[in-house]
Order: structure tokens, then C-alpha cells, then sequence
């Protein structure tokens, strides 16, 4: 499987990515891709869309729709997903018949220093993904405490645990070329 694990955040001590690269680290069997530079990407306007999309926004989009699911791991800001995700996502929905996240397996998981782990903005993306009609997984993960979970050096085991299990149930390995011959014998 291809997996595009995208963070929210682009700070440098991030614990969004941290938590994006610990999943990373778990699907280690997969080819994965982590962006953490969402900042590149131009905030959405219809004028610039129409003018022609800006390089960051096609590799986006491209980075999209070449792997197989994506993880978003997104921050918590006032309740809610930071507007540097939300831009993002608005560009990735277009246009909306064809977006590259229509029926797209999509993994919500989220972080904070909070008791909550940013459940609400992971929650608020899923209703936006859903809207985009991406294949929102079932499962996903709120870290909250990430600062003590996450730790420096690293992450507390059943932290570890808990995220094999959320990817490996949201995330079901391809079919590999032996099975199916076996099927079609
Ligand atoms: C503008 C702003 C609003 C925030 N609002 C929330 C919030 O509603 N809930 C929460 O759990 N944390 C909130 N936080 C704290 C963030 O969870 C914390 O800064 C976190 O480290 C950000 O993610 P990052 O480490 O991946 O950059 C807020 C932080 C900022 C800067």
C-alpha cells in the first residue's frame, strides 16, 4: 500500500507530526510519504484557481490520488481544525465531482497537550471528509497528553500499541499476488 500521512502543523516541535511520523514508523511495511509543509499551499481563492493551480496545490492533489489511503493527523485550535489544515482540504474537495479524496480512505487521528487529545477537530474533519464523500475510516485515534505520550526520545508503548491497532484495522493490507491466484483458482 502507498500512504500519504499529512500533519497539520508545521511547527517545528510539532507534536502532530510527531505523532504523523510515529504512524509512519508503524506502517514501515508500506511505502509512505510524510508532509508536514502544508504552508506551502496558497490559501484557497477561486480567481487563483481559475488562473491556473499553483504548483503546491498539484503536488498536493497528486500526492493524493497517487496513494492508496491517506492518514491526516490534525491539531486542535479553538475547538477545531486550524485553518492551515481546513485550507488544505478546501483545495483537495475541488472540484467537486472529481476530487481526489472522493472515496478516498482517510484516517483521522489528532493530538494535543489536552485531556481531550483534540477529538473535536479530529471530529470536525471527519464531518468534512465525509462531505467530500472520502471513505472516512471508522477508526482513528485522539492522543491526548501528547507532550508526555509522545515523549522526546520515545512514545509510551501502549501510545504504540493503540496506533498499530487503529492502522492495521483501518488500513487492511492489499491483496498479495498469491491470494489472489488462490481466489481465482
Ligand atoms: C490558536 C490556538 C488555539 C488552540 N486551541 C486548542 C483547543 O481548542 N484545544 C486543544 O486541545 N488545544 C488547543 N491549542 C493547543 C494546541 O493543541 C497545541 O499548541 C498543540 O501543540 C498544537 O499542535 P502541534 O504541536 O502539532 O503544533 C491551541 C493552540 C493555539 C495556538
Amino acid at each position: 500500500m502507498r500512504i500519504l500521512v499529512i500533519s497539520g502543523s508545521t511547527r517545528r516541535e510539532s507534536l502532530n507530526t510527531r505523532l504523523a511520523r510515529l504512524a509512519a514508523a508503524t506502517l514501515a511495511h508500506d511505502t509512505v510519504t510524510v508532509v508536514n509543509d502544508l504552508d506551502r499551499v496558497p490559501y484557497y481563492n477561486g480567481d487563483v484557481e481559475a488562473a491556473g493551480l499553483p504548483a503546491p496545490v498539484v503536488e498536493l492533489r497528486q500526492a493524493v490520488a497517487d496513494a492508496d489511503a491517506v492518514v491526516i493527523v490534525t491539531p486542535e485550535y479553538n475547538g477545531t481544525v486550524p485553518g492551515l489544515l481546513g485550507n488544505a482540504v478546501d483545495w483537495l474537495s475541488r472540484p467537486p465531482e472529481n476530487s481526489v479524496l472522493r472515496g478516498k480512505r482517510v484516517v483521522v487521528l489528532s493530538a494535543s497537550p489536552s485531556r481531550y487529545g483534540g477529538i473535536r477537530a479530529a471530529s470536525h474533519l471527519r464531518t468534512v471528509l465525509g462531505h467530500i464523500r472520502a471513505d472516512v475510516a471508522p477508526q482513528g485515534l485522539s492522543v491526548a497528553r501528547a507532550p508526555q505520550r509522545l515523549g522526546d526520545s520515545s512514545a509510551d508503548p501502549d501510545l504504540v500499541t493503540d496506533l498499530a491497532k487503529v492502522l492495521n484495522e483501518a488500513l487492511p493490507p492489499a491483496p498479495r499476488e498469491e491470494n489472489i491466484l488462490a481466489l481465482a483458482a
